[in-house]
């Protein structure tokens, strides 16, 4: 007898990076498929759903779209004791901050707690993106990378398919080209299953991006 009911897979995804690298961009091209120029830094996680017809089957990618910060704040109780607290916040702080700071993850998060380890839990595959024009994004690319690593295991020991964005290549490649990254050499000593000079503003590469990190998924399950 035919079965006619099509087999699903649903897969979360992270999306992780520095700062305005462009993580909220891609998602947001790839799902809603536009740009907006503007800048409105994520607060917390964001969420998008993309539903993608893969060889007769149905593949949902959960996106989870991670800011890059927290913020640190200072307050004072009823008895007038201050207190330091550290939040992602999605809702401003309880009561009005007498100092309000932000440090970035992951380079601070020994300092600041497991909160990425909670958004992490039961990915099945990431991407971590850097900015073309921006050095110290690509700098941070290995520290996402092993923030990553220690913190998600796949059930079979493995740690998830990962594929690597250099994002805003309409801006030019220079960073890429000028430091003379070998960015094959980079991605099989870091762990990373490929990677794609991308466009969020000029659709360039992200949908071939997401099909590779599919590809990757399903041939480890
Ligand atoms: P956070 O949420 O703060 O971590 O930032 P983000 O990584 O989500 O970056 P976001 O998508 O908000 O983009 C930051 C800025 O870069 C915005 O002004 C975007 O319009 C711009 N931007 C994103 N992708 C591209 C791109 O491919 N090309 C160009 N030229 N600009 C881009
Ligand atoms: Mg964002």
């Amino acid at each position: 007898m035919q079965n006619n009911h099509q087999k699903e897979h649903l897969y979360k995804i992270l999306v992780i990076g520095d700062l305005g690298v462009g993580k909220t961009s891609i998602i947001k091209r790839y799902v809603h498929h536009n740009f907006s120029p503007n800048y409105r830094a994520t607060i917390g996680v964001d969420f998008a759903l993309k539903v993608l017809n893969w060889d007769q089957e149905t593949v949902r990618l959960q996106l989870w779209d991670i800011a890059a910060y927290q913020i640190n704040f200072t307050v004072r109780n009823f008895y007038g004791q201050v207190h330091r607290q550290t939040r992602t916040p999605k809702t401003p702080p309880p009561i009005l901050p007498l100092s309000v700071s932000t440090s970035y993850l992951p380079q601070s998060q020994e300092r600041f707690g497991n909160m990425t380890r909670v958004y992490y839990r039961e990915a099945m595959g990431a991407f971590i993106v850097f900015d073309v024009t921006r050095p110290a994004s690509f700098e941070a690319v290995t520290k996402w990378k092993e923030d990553l690593d220690s913190k998600l295991t796949l059930a079979n020991g493995k740690h998830v398919a990962t594929v690597l964005l250099a994002n805003k290549c309409d801006q030019g490649r220079d960073v890429l080209t000028n430091n003379g990254i070998k960015m094959e050499q980079f991605c099989q000593e870091n762990g990373f299953v490929g990677w794609y000079e991308t466009s969020a503003k000029e659709n360039i590469n992200i949908d071939e991006a997401a099909n590779c990190l599919v590809k990757h998924i399903i041939a480890s399950e």
